[in-house]
């Protein structure tokens, strides 16, 4: 990399839920593009439309970010930062495709001194032993000579507009001294949180996927917590509290385990750890255990029902107020209460109705006018809407005798409608 910081060309490769606001965060301080596959994404984009939610529009528009669908006009960067989705197959192993296809675009472009960092989650090795070879072959030039790679982990967290690219810690790594300094450099630009140095590329990619592993065993754990407590016939939450009184217990609330970090990252770790003749009992066990979650859920919902009805479900997204429907767990409730008979409609304002379609093959409501007469309502994603229903709401929707679930202790505190009955996780 040449000349001063601020006039080093970027390009980051992937504008999704992590590359947009770290574009948008980096075209503040260099010359920044950002390259996506998805033609219709970059229209979007030009049109200030994200549709992620992660970025407003005008913050979209104001950006001097240029974004492209074509490939070759990413040719002049200096740095690569790349931000493809690092998802698991069918059989919950990496699958890496498509980090693998953008190295076989990039490659195509380096020239000598270029810096390609990987952001996109991995287990520890895969910048290195396998982006660092299929970038060599694509270019024809030798990693670690010619060009380098970073590898900086990225901590975003849909939804949360505190822990922004701009504020949070950046952990950075590099393949040689020079290559970490300037790396530290030009995140250190972008971000107030500071940077830390990890000591190498593996340490790096290992404590990221180690962070989303731990938080998938504390909630395994804390959904254990409450199978135990249905079987008690005492609540989960109030268990909780109580417990959250002490000084050093962790705040980890039980529920569904879904979208494309919390569920998966753990599998990457597990997959590394049987390749290197360990068997990552508590990963895969706290991963077995939230997974079997939906359908639990289901089962006590159906368990407390007078007979298979007409359920209205709240909330089909994989985590609150954001649109994000991928790996979503609400849908093995929805599964498991269809496959005991009962007839389930979904409601979610924040979700694509379309996108549901496509990927699920139902439709969504989109409005609660007129809704009643169910014989459940399952409160199943903690979307603003559904905190601020009252009972008089809930009573609206749910016949008398009926049953109002409490999946997310949505509706704790509420003096519950008279004539209703409730369960909650
Ligand atoms: N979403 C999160 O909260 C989060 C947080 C931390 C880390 N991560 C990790 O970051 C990575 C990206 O996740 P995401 O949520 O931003 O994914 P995403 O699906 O929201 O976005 C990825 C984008 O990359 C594009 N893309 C795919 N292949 C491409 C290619 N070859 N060239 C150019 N663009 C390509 C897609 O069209 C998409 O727009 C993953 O490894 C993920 O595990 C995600």
């Amino acid at each position: 990399m040449t000349g001063s910081k601020s006039t080093t060309p970027i390009a980051v490769i992937g504008l999704g839920y992590v590359g947009l606001p770290l574009a948008v965060a980096l075209a503040r301080h260099f010359p920044t593009i950002g390259y996506d596959v998805d033609a219709a994404r970059i229209d979007e984009l030009r049109q200030g439309h994200d549709r992620t939610g992660e970025i407003d529009a005008d913050v979209v528009t104001e950006s001097t970010l240029s974004v492209t669908d074509d490939g070759a006009a990413i040719a002049n960067a200096e740095v690569y930062i790349v931000t493809v989705p690092t998802p698991v197959d069918a059989d919950n192993q990496p699958d890496l495709r498509l980090i693998r296809a953008a190295c076989a675009g990039v490659g195509k472009l380096l020239t000598a001194g270029n810096i390609v960092v990987f952001e996109s989650t991995v287990y520890p090795g895969v910048t290195e032993d396998i982006c660092g070879p299929a970038l060599a072959a694509a270019s024809g030039l030798v990693c670690g000579q010619d060009f380098f790679l970073g590898y900086s982990p990225e901590r975003i967290n849909p939804g949360d507009r505190e822990h922004t690219v701009d504020k949070i810690t950046k952990v950075v790594a590099g393949q040689t001294a020079e290559v970490l300094d300037c790396l530290a450099a030009l995140y250190g630009r972008v971000t107030a949180g500071g940077i830390h140095r990890a000591k190498d590329i593996k340490t790096a990619e290992a404590a990221k996927v180690i962070e989303n592993a731990q938080r998938d065993i504390n909630i395994a754990f804390v959904n254990e917590v409450a199978v135990i407590c249905q079987k008690l016939d005492i609540s989960a939450h109030d268990v909780l509290e109580a417990a959250g009184t002490k000084w050093n217990f962790l705040p980890f609330t039980p529920g569904l385990v879904g979208g494309h970090c919390i569920g998966v990252d753990p599998f990457y770790l597990a997959f590394q750890a049987q390749q290197l003749g360990h068997d990552p009992q508590i990963i895969l066990s706290g991963r077995r255990l939230n997974d079997a979650m939906g359908d639990f859920v289901a089962a006590c919902i159906d368990e407390n029902m007078s007979g298979p009805g007409r359920v209205l479900l709240l909330g089909l997204t994989f985590k609150e107020n954001v649109p994000d429907l991928r790996n979503t767990k609400v849908i093995d409730v929805v599964t498991g209460l269809t496959a005991r008979g009962h007839q389930v409609v979904v409601h979610d304002p924040v979700a694509d109705g379309a996108e549901a379609e496509r990927l699920y093959g139902f439709p969504l409501l989109s409005s609660l006018d007129g809704q009643e007469g169910f014989d459940a309502v399952v409160g199943a994603v903690r979307h603003d809407g559904y905190l601020a229903l009252t009972a008089a709401d809930l009573a609206g929707i749910v016949r008398e005798d009926g049953l109002i679930a409490d999946i997310k202790g949505l509706w704790r505190e509420m003096e519950r409608p008279a004539g209703r009955h409730y369960w909650q996780l």
